[in-house]
């Protein structure tokens, strides 16, 4: 447990994804020596899996009246009553200046027909304001030019290192982390600012659009660091992951934004899944389709389905549009331009996560949080499409200020030598039996007694040992993001957004229904 070795910075990335980056980039142009840490290569994490776009009205590109004003209306309508309506405002403010600035550093999105910027709709749009780039590639292109601006200016990153446990002074302030390197050697990077930007936890669940690393590090970390967290109840379902049987893992997203281009849902049965259930119909918010795609398997005849389909034949130009979904499609077997694609909801994106203000702030001084990992109160109960790499974008550069200027104020802690990680931590859970475990009990129909059960399964002691492999790390976090979905899931007791109770099918509108807090108590339970 002693560290063996050390390094030091005055901000300390953790995730080199659209937040993290941004982050780094904008600490370095204000004067920061920063340092980024990422446990796989520097790409690996969800963004560059991200397909439809970035939501965004940007001034002189929307001439069919659409408004920042638009947008955040339908923001908090998808938010299902629980964003926090003035940070929606804030970060989509934020928007057109953050992505003029991603466009200066490099990034190229898809021209329209008329000039200007090529936009689709998605799931509770009113207006077609995503852009992209490469088609269905968008997360691709905003990580190949942070990536490459990170290159550029000789940003340094630890590569294949997986951060641990925040380094904290006897007061409680965050001042540094310790970190495994590739070998499994324990180190610390000292640091008076620490960034999570460690992404989601996708892989809480058997099947998902999330990639390896979304283990929900960030969380675990925040937790036991005295951060608080909220609204980790909303793990949002996306629709439509391309199904294959008995696939497990990351599985092939199908952007909405192929129904954005005119794709209906259909059933084994060829009937319509959304006919009727809402207004924006395919493209209602995608809880809403989530929900309906499971009542429709859940109520097939013959028994219970495990997929739906998506109609994409009548696209011009599918596979120029969507070479990603076309290439996974086609992989699998099946020909998009004449075949319907199985489709199946998936666990996609935490609306919660670990609590800050519209700065990145967490409220443990030292520690910061932003783009998935992070609950600024944008996402409410069910984030609305492409919003996450917006947030990403805006509050990546925001963070980097608030914590240059905490620095500059020294309202920081000195990241002093022989401060200590922490090593309680909970026993983790057998991955495999949590990821069943959380699919059965805690995916999109939720009960009591189902969560009962879960509770159960997580009921494990807190240990004192120190957590000395990769594997151990993300099970560890896993384990501890799982408890607090669960604690959160079983205590709201009615259905909102992405969290539906069957015993509860109601919306609670009495009040009383506000995001609950979530903090480990000093035993680490
Ligand atoms: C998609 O392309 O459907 C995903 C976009 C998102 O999750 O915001």
């Amino acid at each position: 447990t002693t560290p063996r070795w050390e390094a030091a910075a005055d901000l300390v990335v953790i995730g080199s994804g659209v937040a993290g980056l941004t982050a780094a980039l904008r600490g370095r142009a204000l004067g920061l020596r920063v340092l980024v840490v990422t446990k796989a290569a520097i790409e690996d994490g969800n963004t560059r899996w991200a397909q439809g776009g970035v939501a965004v009205v940007l001034p002189g590109e929307h001439d069919d009246g659409d408004s920042v004003a638009k947008h955040v209306d339908d923001t908090l309508i998808a938010g299902a009553g629980l964003c926090d309506e003035d940070v929606v405002q804030s970060i989509l403010d934020g928007g057109p200046a953050a992505v003029a600035r991603l466009r200066e550093s490099g990034a190229r999105f898809d021209a329209g027909v008329g000039g200007g910027l090529a936009r689709t709709r998605e799931g509770g749009h009113t207006a077609f304001r995503v852009i992209h780039a490469g088609g269905d590639a968008t997360g691709a292109e905003v990580e190949r030019a942070l990536v490459a601006e990170t290159t550029d200016r000789r940003l340094p990153v630890l590569e294949r290192h997986v951060a641990v446990d925040a380094l904290r002074t006897p007061a409680g302030a965050v001042a540094g982390v310790s970190v495994l390197d590739p070998d499994g050697v324990l180190g610390v990077v000292r640091a008076p600012a620490v960034l999570l930007a460690t992404g989601g936890l996708g892989q809480l669940y058997q099947a998902t659009s999330n990639p390896e690393p979304a283990t929900g590090d960030g969380l675990a970390l925040a937790l036991r660091a005295g951060a608080q967290a909220a609204d980790v109840e909303f793990v949002q379902f996306h629709p439509t992951v391309l199904y294959t049987p008995g696939a497990r893992g990351r599985c092939p997203l199908v952007t909405e934004a192929v129904r954005g281009e005119g794709a209906r849902l259909l059933d084994g049965a060829g009937e319509l899944v959304m006919l009727g259930v809402h207004p924006l119909g395919d493209l209602a918010p995608r809880d809403v389709v989530s929900a309906a795609i499971n009542r429709r398997m859940a109520e097939a005849p013959g028994g219970v389905d495990d997929h739906v389909f998506l109609d994409a034949t009548r696209i011009t130009g599918f596979a120029k549009r969507f070479p990603t979904v076309y290439a996974a499609a086609r992989a699998a077997g099946i020909d998009p331009l004449r075949e319907f694609i199985p489709v199946t909801p998936a666990a996609h994106f935490a609306c919660g996560g670990v609590v800050t203000d519209t700065t990145g702030r967490t409220g443990v001084t030292g520690l910061y949080a932003a783009g998935e990992v992070a609950r600024t109160g944008l996402h409410g109960a069910n984030r609305l499409a492409s919003n996450s790499l917006l947030e990403g974008l805006v509050m990546g550069e925001r963070v980097a200020e608030a914590a240059a200027a905490d620095l500059a104020s020294g309202v920081l802690a000195e990241p002093k030598h022989g401060l200590a990680p922490e090593c309680r931590h909970v026993e983790a859970a057998d991955r495999d039996s949590l990821q069943r475990a959380m699919s059965r009990y805690a995916a999109i129909g939720r009960d009591a007694d189902g969560l009962a059960v879960l509770g159960s399964v997580l009921d494990l002691a807190t240990v004192d040992s120190p957590l000395r492999t990769q594997a151990e790390v993300e099970d560890a976090a896993l384990t501890l993001a799982a408890q607090a979905l669960v604690a959160a899931a079983a205590h709201r007791t009615e259905s909102r957004g992405c969290h539906v109770r069957l015993d509860f099918p109601e919306r609670d509108e009495r009040g009383g229904r506000r995001s609950q807090l979530i903090r480990l108590s000093p035993s680490g339970q």
